[in-house]
């Protein structure tokens, strides 16, 4: 492993992937030093880093990325050396209901959060993206590095759109960008819209599981954890102006996911219920991680059966933090998306 050392601007810390990655970098590189930047929409959750809240390597600043001036200032006052960029409105269905925030935060934020890294001499800027940029595939291929961003979802649009800029100002600017690209993670902390802890925390609580159309769509499932490894991995030896998929080979159907979620939580297969999919959903994803294995000898160490048994078991143990979410907004999302179809 290769020390991370200096001060890190996170963006969307207090997220799912955002919080991982904090604590990753604070608990296995004690050169660094990290400054969380978020702006708490419904998908910060502080609680997430309270743990941490006292560590002396550790601050947390609320701002919107999307604030070009206070970005700036905020990274002048710490001496940011490297950038993160993992905030963004992140959730497929949200953005096929309303895709403003997903054009403001994911498109215009990135914009801001570039230009304020280039006017204070940044040394490195990783920015998330996503394998949803490439579109979808049918059953057999992979998507390389190389292959061409055809999104389908705003999400996915808006997410293809923060990477062409941020491209753009690798190539206009020599800003020291790197790109990523992963596919979906699971893990402790991920807000139960998603679809791995929305089952987890229906199945607990003995509610229907809503399967869209035939559940067959499939996707790849990489541990929150591993993804955190890679991150650091490239933070500290990949290329500037390189992209990088980072990728498990888990494929899973939705519904064998569902299925053994309902056997590890010893509930009935009666709950799966099929309810009305979604408008252009991506039938497949997988990505070719060949680039990252070979040039930065990183691969996943968690196996998708462990790592979905001790997700299980974190949220198991956990149901204030998510009891606590299921009680807010999250109420009137819940009602909009998925109505009576799941009743
Ligand atoms: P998340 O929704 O759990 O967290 C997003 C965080 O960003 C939240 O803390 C939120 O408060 C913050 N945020 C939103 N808008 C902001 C703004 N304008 N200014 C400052 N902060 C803001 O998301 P996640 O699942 O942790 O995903 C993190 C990143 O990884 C995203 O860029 C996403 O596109 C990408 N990604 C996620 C997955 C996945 O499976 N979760 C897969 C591929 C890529
Ligand atoms: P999601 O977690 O939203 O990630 P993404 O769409 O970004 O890959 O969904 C993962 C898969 O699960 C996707 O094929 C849609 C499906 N899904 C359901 O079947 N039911 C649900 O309630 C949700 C949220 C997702």
């Amino acid at each position: 492993m290769t020390e991370l050392c200096g001060t890190i601007l996170v963006t969307g810390g207090m997220g799912f992937i955002g919080s991982n990655f904090v604590r990753h970098v604070l608990t296995t590189h004690p050169a660094a030093r990290v400054v969380n930047l978020d702006k708490l929409t419904y998908a910060g959750n502080p609680r997430n880093l309270a743990d941490l809240e006292a560590d002396p390597r550790y601050v947390f600043v609320r701002a919107d990325v999307c604030d070009e001036k206070a970005v700036t200032e905020i990274l002048e006052v710490h001496g940011a050396e490297a950038i993160v960029h993992f905030a963004a409105e992140s959730h497929v269905d949200r953005s096929i209901l309303q895709a403003d925030d997903f054009i403001r935060t994911n498109v215009q934020g990135t914009r801001a959060l570039l230009e304020a890294a280039r006017r204070t001499g940044v040394r490195r800027f990783l920015h998330i993206s996503t394998d949803e940029v490439y579109g979808s595939l049918g059953r057999s291929g992979v998507f390389t590095e190389d292959s061409p961003l055809l999104p389908n979802s705003p999400y996915a649009a808006s997410k293809a759109g923060a990477d062409v800029m941020a491209r753009a100002y690798h190539v206009t600017y020599g800003l020291p960008v790197i790109i990523t690209r992963t596919c979906n993670n699971y893990g402790p902390y991920q807000f139960p819209e998603k679809f791995i802890p929305l089952m987890i925390v229906n199945a607990l609580r003995e509610e229907p599981l809503p399967i869209y159309g035939d559940g067959l769509y499939v996707r790849e499932w990489l541990h929150v954890e591993d993804h955190c490894r890679a991150l650091a991995r490239i933070l500290s030896a990949g290329q500037p102006g390189e992209v990088y998929n980072i990728g498990s080979g888990e494929e899973r159907a939705n519904l064998d996911v569902a299925r053994q979620i309902l056997a590890l939580t010893g509930r009935s297969e009666t709950l799966l219920r099929h309810v009305k999919d979604r408008p252009g959903h991506d039938r497949r994803y997988a990505l070719d991680w060949t680039k990252i294995r070979h040039d930065l000898d990183w691969t996943p160490t968690i196996p998708f059966r462990d790592g979905l048994g001790q997700t299980v078991e974190w949220y198991r143990a956990h149901p204030a933090w998510w009891l606590e979410i299921l009680s807010g907004e999250y109420r009137a999302y819940y009602q909009r998306q998925y109505g009576e179809g799941t009743k």
